[in-house]
Order: C-alpha cells, then sequence, then structure tokens
C-alpha cells in the first residue's frame, strides 16, 4: 500500500510534468471519486484509485499491458522516420509513460502488438530464450504448395543466418495463404523464410501471440486494449 500526492500520481500515469498536473489540479480540472481536488499535495492510496481528468475517468496502473490491433502503414521504432509511429495509435499519455511495442512488426504487417511500459516484462517478453510461439497468416504471391510448407517446416537459411530457421508449424490455409507459427523473431522472418523458399509475401497478419488470439479481443484494426492477468498469462511459452 502506498500513498501519493495526487501531482505525483497524475505524473506517474504520463499526464505531463509534475508542473503541468499541478496546474491542472489547480484549474479544478481533475476529480477522485466524484469530488474535485483542487490541492495538488492531497495524498491518496494508488491501489484500486481511479481518477477523472477533463471528465474522462482512468484507472491508476502501475503499469500498463496493452495490445494493439495494428493497422498497416505504423511503424514500431522507436523514432519513426517514414510512417508514423504506433504509439501514435493510443492515448498521449501512454507516450509519456514510455509504452513500447513488445518486438516489432513490419510497417505493412497487421495484427496483435503487444505494448507496455514495464521494462522486465518487454524484455522477459522478447527474450529468444523464451520461445514464445507467434501465429502469423501470409499472403503469398506464388501458390502455396505442399513443398512450400514442407521447406518452411524443415527449415530455410537465411543469407545471415549461422544454422536453417524451420517453423514451429505451417499449414496451407488456401491458394495464397498459409498458417505459419515461429519462435523467434528475427527480422522480417517471415518474409525472408518465403523468399528463401521460392515464393514472395504479399500481405502478413499476426494473429496468436503465446495462446492469446488477436480475435478473443473483439479488436477493430487501430483499436486497443488493456491486458488483463488472464489475459497476460496466456503469453507464457509453449510447453517444451
Ligand atoms: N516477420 C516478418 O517478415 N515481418 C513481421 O512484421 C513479422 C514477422
Amino acid at each position: 500500500m502506498s500513498k501519493l500526492s495526487l501531482d505525483r500520481i497524475l505524473q506517474s500515469q504520463g499526464f505531463g510534468t509534475r508542473k503541468w498536473c499541478r496546474e491542472l489540479i489547480s484549474d479544478g480540472e481533475v476529480a477522485v471519486n466524484g469530488e474535485t481536488v483542487n490541492d495538488y499535495r492531497t495524498a491518496f492510496e494508488t491501489e484500486g484509485l481511479s481518477f477523472t481528468i477533463f471528465e474522462e475517468t482512468w484507472d491508476y496502473r502501475e503499469h500498463v499491458y496493452l495490445a494493439l490491433n495494428k493497422p498497416p502503414g505504423y511503424e514500431c521504432s522507436r523514432k519513426p522516420s517514414r510512417h508514423p509511429g504506433v504509439l501514435t495509435l493510443l492515448p498521449e499519455q501512454f507516450t509519456w509513460r514510455d509504452v513500447q511495442p513488445v518486438g516489432r512488426l513490419d510497417h505493412d504487417t497487421t495484427g496483435l502488438l503487444l505494448m507496455s511500459d514495464d521494462g522486465a516484462f518487454i524484455h522477459a517478453q522478447s527474450s529468444p530464450k523464451r520461445h514464445v510461439p507467434k501465429l502469423y497468416v501470409a499472403t503469398t504471391d506464388a501458390p502455396v504448395t505442399d513443398e512450400l510448407v514442407t521447406q518452411l517446416l524443415s527449415g530455410v537459411q537465411l543469407h545471415d543466418e549461422p544454422a536453417p530457421l524451420a517453423a514451429q508449424s505451417c499449414r496451407r490455409l488456401d491458394e495464397h495463404r498459409l498458417e505459419i507459427v515461429l519462435e523467434q523473431g528475427k527480422y522480417h522472418q517471415v518474409k525472408r523464410m518465403l523468399a528463401a523458399a521460392g515464393n514472395h509475401c504479399e500481405a502478413l497478419r499476426r494473429t496468436m501471440v503465446g495462446q492469446l488470439e488477436l480475435d478473443s479481443l473483439g479488436l477493430e484494426e487501430g483499436e486497443w486494449c488493456y491486458l488483463d492477468a488472464g489475459q497476460l498469462a496466456l503469453l507464457a511459452p509453449s510447453p517444451s
């Protein structure tokens, strides 16, 4: 249990500098439990706290764990250069909280992107040692043949990798689509594996991370949600 002054609480939740948060409070823009608080020194227990700023209510969260249904045309890099960054799809306070994508999707890849401001979580989740399976649906230029699926399952050699990389599982969905599960997260991995196997990836969508399915979240493209403890538990690696 910890008590914090209201200005510190707002700052920790990404609502701006301490000075700015103090101004918001003095201007009567912040309410706690339905009551406007004008003194920024007023302290509150953070656990279970809800506060209202500009008539929008937020729960206090020590860290945030988010899922975004990423649309095409957004970059995951910290300093996006050619396309807008994925953070522009989230409320501004998440940028102030230093929310980051967990791993990266290419600007034209769509689907499930996890994001958080918990460095330990990001590190653990993106560690290659964790073997978290990620499921992608790839649309291919040339037809999906049995031979292509066999090649992806047995391993293809990428030019900068010491050993062939294999899909954990792979199956044909229809003439130009396949489902592929990877445990690694190498740069452009699906696209490069498909190219190495003699095909070309036209579109790529990530539909599952661990056992967390994008469809279960009910997000339209461009929408995000918080992940609860049960959903986070689904991000565990597959049993080895
Ligand atoms: N593999 C790719 O080629 N691109 C992605 O965005 C993700 C996996």
